[in-house]
């Protein structure tokens, strides 16, 4: 054949294939999420194999792992114990609570690893909402503003390095910018969960803290996030989100889930020059895992082409609960 244009010049080898590749994949860019709790014994969740409710004890051990991998950051969510739940959450802003505990152990510890947290009411709350529910069962907003401020104090006075409102309430990013600047933590970043929509994909989550809505009988619980979390319809809807949370002063903008909404990242990418970060879900870490198991794909070939696929979307960070076994993966290539 008489070809001009041979695409396949450019794949003939090893090297030639990373002369050109335009993608790549470093531990530096992992976000690992970790689980913790008041018990004694490490727990393993259930629906997400591998991952597990670390003790304060183990928890340091686990991100010092991490550390020697190459992951610069982890986030911590808390499986809070029932007693201490309460309609308004307040359990969030305890400054001896399990995650400004942890906080400052690794702090202490592990001084140079950045520490993201997670603002919601959601561990906190016995209906399993991000926000307040009212008596007539409506998430109220404002209100939840107020908690979700004072979560954010605690976590600063900690010592975390980047805060991350998950709840979806409107104008909670620039309500968290002015709290923090005010006493002092302007050094304190927001990442910020810009589009999160209300997903399916959160399922295993919600089981390894145990923080699915619930109706206890008392008033109407919505059964879903959907008066807050985005509708996975909406496109344009996440350019306006990312607009408000920049102006509020954002300086991380997250896409939630991850893998369902490249279509969302590679947007965002180009609508702002913020760093863009991809929440690769516990539901799409759950199906993998499960194939995995099963001898259905090869996980550690899935994994990367799934993580690579973030970047080549146009995220710079990834929050993965795959990002120890990723960063190992990485080093041995
Ligand atoms: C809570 C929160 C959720 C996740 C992160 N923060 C669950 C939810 O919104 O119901 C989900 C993370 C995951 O599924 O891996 N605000």
């Amino acid at each position: 054949m008489d070809l001009t244009y041979r695409p396949r010049r450019l794949r003939r080898s090893p090297a030639i294939r990373a002369m050109v590749r335009e993608t790549s994949l470093s531990a530096a860019d992992f976000i690992y999420p970790l689980f913790v709790h008041e018990g004694a014994e490490v727990e393993p969740i259930g629906a997400m194999p591998g991952a597990s409710r670390w003790t304060l004890e183990t928890l340091r051990g686990e991100v010092q792992r991490a550390w020697d991998l190459g992951v610069r950051c982890v986030v911590l969510f808390p499986k809070v114990a029932d007693e201490l739940k309460t309609e308004d959450g307040k359990e969030c802003f305890n400054e001896d609570g399990l995650i400004p505990r942890a906080i400052r152990l690794l702090k202490k510890d592990l001084p140079e690893m950045t520490v993201m947290t997670d603002v919601a009411l959601d561990p906190y709350s016995c209906d399993g909402h991000d926000g307040i529910v009212s008596a007539t069962g409506v998430v109220l907003n404002d209100e939840t503003i107020e908690q979700l401020c004072k979560q954010a104090l605690v976590q600063a006075e900690a010592g975390a390095d980047l805060i991350g409102p998950s709840d979806m309430m409107d104008g909670r990013v620039g309500a968290i910018r002015d709290a923090l600047d005010e006493q002092g933590f302007e050094h304190v970043g927001i990442i910020s969960y810009t589009a999160k929509y209300s997903s399916a994909y959160y399922g295993p989550f919600r089981e390894a803290l145990d923080s699915a809505p619930r109706d206890l009988g008392v008033k109407p619980i919505p059964k879903d996030k959907s008066t807050y979390q985005m509708d996975p319809a909406n496109s344009r809807e996440a350019i306006t989100e990312a607009q408000l949370d920049e102006q509020e002063g954002a300086d991380i903008l997250m896409v939630k889930p991850g893998l369902a909404y490249l279509d969302i990242i590679y947007r965002l990418r180009h609508e702002s020059e913020l760093p863009i970060a991809a929440y690769n879900v516990s539901g799409e870490y759950a199906m993998v895992k499960a194939a995995a198991q099963r001898g259905w794909i090869d996980e550690r070939a899935v994994v990367l082409e799934t993580l690579l696929s973030f970047k080549r979307a146009g995220a710079d960070l990834i929050l993965t609960y795959h990002a120890c076994d990723a960063a190992n993966w990485l080093a041995q290539d």
